[in-house]
């Protein structure tokens, strides 16, 4: 009987679901949002622009915009009670941490958390958009001893995320290199976070649940940890001509070369030659072109000897780090974006939602008795 059973290991192949949100097509290697492809995005919209797309099918008009704007902003700063919740936190823990406990802490804050209506969803999940990157920030910040910077409702959305990391805002080019970023981070179909997202929405609990669940799969380094994870390796590769017998040493070892491979693309992933083109922006726009100089030596024989091209998070890890980012704020720079894609899948499932249950197959012992303690010797 159970020959006959097929079992997709990680789901290969498998087809959850339908979504109108975005589609990839490994076989041209491409990706769109409601339609749009996601490298004219980069050139012709922003990030704002983006989000408004993902939440309503549509990209705004100059007006919607402006009102979107308007509520991100009004929306930007925490409660006393979380700022002193984020003070307590241990002075180490990983920022993701810090964002998957402060998002928890806001469901239980927000008046909108046990009401799952589209209305409600909607709210809540422009409440996390602006939110989010203010907690990231100011986690970060206690971390290392700082005091947090309030948001400021002069700035738009990622210079305002500058000036609460840093206390300032960069040139521009940075900006811009960014804003590609977030775009680009925004919405990949149903990637483990946001297959997570969309089960705990199955059982109807509410959105916050849905992406403190995300943000712990998104954390793990098989998915959005990739962009630390590629750093960390960038930075133990000590010049770009070493980096030829770094990879063999990695070879010999069938180790995991991280920000390579995709479960979907095989041939390439879309995102990667527009995020290359900003991170050589920022290379140029600091005078530090080591990162991708060793990036180019690890991408040409991978693809020469293994067959496997780089994902998002090769290009994106060295980026954020040229803008002068810490490594352990890289993923969640991640969440700050990916709460547009995790929010619209939220609410797509909520409208024709099925409790999403899979089966196992059994695989262990046979049906056995159970013998009371006192004969068990
Ligand atoms: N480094 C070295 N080998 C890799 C590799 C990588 N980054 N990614 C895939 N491979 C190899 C696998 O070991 C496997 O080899 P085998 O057939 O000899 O066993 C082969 O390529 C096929 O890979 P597979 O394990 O089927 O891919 P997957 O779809 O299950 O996994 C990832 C996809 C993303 C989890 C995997 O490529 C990976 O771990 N990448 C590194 C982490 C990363 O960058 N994650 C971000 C993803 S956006």
């Amino acid at each position: 009987m159970s020959e006959a059973i097929e079992v997709r290991k990680g789901l290969v192949g498998v087809y959850a679901d339908e979504s109108t949100i975005s589609k990839v097509m490994p076989e041209t290697n491409s990706l769109t949002y409601r339609g749009y492809a996601v490298q004219d995005l980069c050139e012709e919209a922003s990030f704002d622009e983006t989000a408004f797309l993902l939440w309503n099918g549509e990209l705004p008009t100059a007006s919607q915009l402006a009102a979107f704007q308007a509520k991100e902003k009004a929306n930007r700063a925490l409660s006393p009670a979380l700022l002193r919740v984020l003070r307590d936190f241990p002075r180490d823990a990983h920022p993701m941490d810090a964002i998957r406990t402060a998002v928890s802490f806001m469901g239980m804050e927000d008046p909108d958390t046990a009401d799952v209506s589209e209305p409600a969803q909607r709210r809540k999940a422009m409440r996390l958009l602006a939110k989010i990157p203010t907690a990231v920030a100011a986690a970060h910040r206690l971390g290392k001893g700082e005091e947090p910077i309030a948001p400021d409702a002069a700035l738009p959305f990622c210079e305002n995320f500058f000036h609460m990391v840093f206390g300032r805002v960069p040139q521009p080019e940075v900006i811009k290199a960014f804003d590609v970023s977030m775009i680009l981070y925004a919405e990949h179909t149903f990637n483990a976070s946001t297959f997570t997202a969309r089960t705990i929405t199955s059982t109807m609990a509410d959105m916050h649940g849905a992406i403190t669940g995300g943000i712990a799969a998104l954390k793990g380094p098989l998915h959005g940890g990739a962009n630390e994870a590629v750093m960390h390796m960038l930075k133990e590769i000590p010049s770009p001509e070493a980096a030829s017998s770094w990879l063999e040493g990695k070879f010999d070892h069938k180790a995991l070369v991280m920000g390579f491979g995709h479960r979907v693309y095989k041939n390439g992933d879309s995102r990667v030659p527009t995020m290359k083109k900003y991170a050589e922006v920022m290379a140029r726009v600091v005078g530090d072109e080591r990162w991708m100089r060793t990036s180019a030596v690890l991408a040409d024989i991978m693809l020469t000897r293994k067959n496997i091209h780089p994902n998002l998070d090769f290009p994106a890890g060295p980026a954020y780090y040229l803008m002068g980012f810490d490594i352990p704020l890289f993923t969640p720079i991640f969440v700050c974006s990916r709460i547009t894609g995790w929010a619209a899948h939220v609410i797509e499932q909520g409208r024709d939602n099925r409790l999403i249950r899979p089966l196992s197959l059994y695989t262990g012992v046979e049906q056995r008795q159970v013998t009371p303690i006192a004969q068990r010797g």
